[in-house]
């Protein structure tokens, strides 16, 4: 079974304006390279030879000036559109027929994960086993802003609280998820959120439910960022 790569980077970037009025927030310079670079590698890194990059529909041909069908990195680079940002599960919809039996990493574009190790973490999160997916945790100091995890008895994960507005702990859900393909069976089971949006917690919450998430700690000598604001 070959491990396949889902990159969203659509949306309206619209926390980052002006600096993305223009132009999406995955072409602003990280250091030496665009923002996109980052979660491109992150998925190089995991062994994934072929991406399906979503983005929406007026950015689609600037994201191939960039990339190309991925040739020059010597990986295959796909391209689908998002119409509206329905929110980040819809992106499980659109990658259906590109993903077909193989397990496959969705990252969102603004992620930027960096640290010691992280080759290894990456290959010991393909070992699912039973389980169904894959979540990457870390730690941070404004997890309202975030998927947060909440833990029950011994402190097992038992629910992900999108971006609440009381404190339930410091761990959030990174934006990079592995799903097998048998994710799919449980899109029919979710609603758009009161935003309006797909919610990737509605999805994730049911896998943790029915305890089929590993989940990984990514720790002390681990940089995760989501770029999604100026800080
Ligand atoms: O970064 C991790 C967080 O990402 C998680 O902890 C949250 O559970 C998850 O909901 C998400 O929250 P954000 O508020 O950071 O998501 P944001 O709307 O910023 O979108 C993240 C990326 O996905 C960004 O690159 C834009 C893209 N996107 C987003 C939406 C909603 C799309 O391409 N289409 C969309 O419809």
């Amino acid at each position: 079974m070959k491990i396949r790569g889902v990159i969203l980077a659509g949306g309206n970037s619209s926390r980052l304006y002006p600096a993305t009025k223009s132009f999406t927030k995955h072409f602003l310079t990280i250091y030496d390279k665009p923002l996109i670079y980052y979660p491109l590698s992150t998925l190089m890194l995991a062994g994934v030879k072929d991406v399906l990059l979503i983005c929406k529909k007026n950015e689609v041909d600037l994201y191939k000036k960039l990339l190309g069908n991925g040739d020059f990195l010597g990986i295959s680079i796909s391209y689908e559109i998002q119409e509206q940002p329905k929110g980040i599960a819809e992106a499980l919809f659109i990658c259906k027929k590109f993903v077909s039996n193989n397990k496959f990493y969705l990252i969102l574009g603004d992620n930027l994960f960096f640290g010691t190790l992280f080759s290894k973490i990456l290959n010991d999160s393909q070992k699912l086993q039973s389980k169904s997916a894959c979540f990457f945790i870390s730690e941070v100091e404004n997890p309202s802003e975030f998927g947060v995890l909440k833990y029950g008895k011994k402190n097992i994960p038992t629910a992900i609280i999108e971006k609440p507005k009381k404190r339930v702990s410091n761990k959030v859900v990174t934006g990079m998820y592995l799903y097998k393909p048998k994710v799919f069976k449980l899109l029919d089971k979710i609603k758009p959120s009161k935003r309006g949006e797909y919610e990737i917690s509605s999805i994730n919450n049911l896998l943790l439910k029915n305890n089929e998430c590993k989940i990984i700690y990514l720790n002390r000598g681990f940089t995760w960022l989501d770029t999604g604001n100026p800080d």
